[in-house]
């Protein structure tokens, strides 16, 4: 099979790397990748929105699927563009319609979504410049801290969560007034969650589905969760607390009913549901302490919880994209590693914000890296930002390379990955030495 990946980040390296793996790849394209992609597949210079260029491309290789690895495509219609074009609408497209990315794309559906169908979320009101005074008497309900969000896509900036109700009023008039242009013309005031997250990874036909592995990332610059929010600094999987029962409640109360949700209002989704869930610990009106809770649904693979998940599937991804594209993912078999998986990202300095790019890269040849080998303690190396100038490897992005490892323990891995990256160089390279932390005492 001929499959193009679109994309270009440490995700789409990570999807690429276990693509890659299957013997039912004839050939693998990556659009537009990176440095790292290019040493799995071949790189194609073509945007990944750039649907008449993919178009062109597709027709012209004979390409058998396409696997969509960022939402923008999915929300611009790519899956739509292909079924509605007489010589593509046979080329499946894993990734949901435009009707379906709208989960991700406005967060006033996903809410209206998640009510309609009983799914626990927090109780929340939406507002847009017709109803500002309602808005401000609605946040007076709430209890500090205030959570505000913008409706459209933000690149992942358009959620505030404010100390206090002064600060909450002032941002809430600041974002219906164009703070995020558009994607703030509506705003979503939400109760405040209390626990810790994790993210659940879903592939669906649109009526059978598989629940891959979870796991947890780690959103803030700083050791010990502090500082500003970025891309992710590093992800774990499994997550320690996330064990069978609460599973078992996951997949009762959330899954089953989003994809049941999904067909019933006619929607038409066959790719992957990244469930951005929260362990509560305490109740609620919808939940009981320890119960899990949607805080948001995107509707691609995260990153970079994709670094540590991939390493986890045993089983023919490929094979699974096959079962998605038939509606039989219910014969398919999917099977985890039981080993711990970790990925450590590499930052450039500055980051998140403003920062240098195009600092050579050494030092990656020096990682012990293997394939999904049966030896714990190997590490594969996977490239975020990075591209190729003059022959050498250089920093092209906020988060350069991920150091991913597995290990028989989540501490074996860590120390793993830790010890990897210190034998990677760029100029303000930075990475979180504490990933994980935080579930240690789970892991005991
Ligand atoms: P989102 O883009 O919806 O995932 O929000 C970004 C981050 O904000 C989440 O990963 C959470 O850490 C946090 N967040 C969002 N909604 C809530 C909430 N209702 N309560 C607490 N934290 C939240
Ligand atoms: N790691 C969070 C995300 O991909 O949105």
């Amino acid at each position: 099979m001929k499959l193009l990946l679109l994309g270009s980040g440490g995700r789409e390296h990570a999807l690429a790397w276990k693509i890659a793996q299957s013997p039912k790849i004839e050939k693998l394209f990556i659009a537009p990748g990176n440095a790292g992609t290019a040493n799995v597949g071949e790189n194609v210079p073509l945007k990944a929105d750039d649907f008449e260029g993919i178009r062109n491309f597709v027709l012209a290789q004979g390409v058998d699927m396409v696997v969509v690895g960022p939402e923008d495509p999915l929300v611009k219609g790519i899956y739509d563009y292909f079924q509605q074009d007489s010589q593509l609408k046979d080329i499946p497209v894993i990734g949901p319609s435009k009707a379906g990315a709208v989960l991700e794309g406005s967060k006033d559906f996903a809410k209206g979504f998640m009510r309609r169908h009983g799914i626990p979320t927090a109780a929340y009101r939406s507002f847009n410049g017709t109803n500002i005074e309602e808005g401000i008497a609605f946040l007076e309900s709430l209890q500090p801290p205030y959570v505000l969000k913008a409706d459209g896509l933000c690149a992942g900036k358009g959620v505030l969560i404010v100390p206090t109700l002064e600060e909450a009023k002032q941002e809430f008039r600041g974002m219906l007034d164009g703070m995020f242009g558009e994607a703030s013309a509506t705003v979503v005031i939400e109760e405040y969650l209390s626990g810790i997250e994790c993210s659940v990874f879903v592939l669906t036909d649109g009526k059978h589905y598989k629940i891959l592995p979870e796991a947890k990332d780690y959103k803030r610059i700083g050791e010990g969760d502090t500082g500003l929010n970025t891309g992710g600094m590093g992800s774990v999987s499994p997550v320690p607390f996330a064990d069978k029962e609460w599973m078992q409640k996951v997949e009762d109360r959330i899954v089953r009913p989003t994809i049941e949700g999904l067909a019933a209002e006619g929607i038409d989704y066959k790719g992957f549901i990244f469930l951005g869930l929260i362990k509560v610990d305490r109740d609620y009106a919808y939940a009981k302490a320890g119960d899990p809770v949607v805080i948001e649904y995107n509707v691609r693979m995260g990153d970079p919880e994709t670094e540590t998940v991939m390493l986890r599937i045993k089983s023919d991804l490929v094979d699974l994209f096959e079962g998605v594209a038939a509606g039989n993912l219910d014969q398919k078999h999917l099977e985890f590693d039981p080993r711990a998986a970790v990925c450590v990202m590499m930052v450039s300095g500055g980051y998140p914000q403003a920062y240098q790019k195009g600092f050579p890269i050494t030092g990656i040849d020096q990682v012990e890296q293997g394939q999904s080998g049966s030896d714990t303690g190997t590490s594969v190396v996977f490239h975020a930002g990075t591209a190729i100038k003059d022959g050498q490897v250089v920093t092209a992005g906020g988060r350069v390379i991920a150091v991913s490892s597995y290990g028989q323990t989540q501490n074996e891995a860590l120390v793993k990955s830790f010890t990897e990256a210190g034998k990677i160089h760029f100029e303000g390279k930075y990475f979180r030495k504490d990933i994980g932390r935080d579930l240690m005492d789970w892991n005991r």
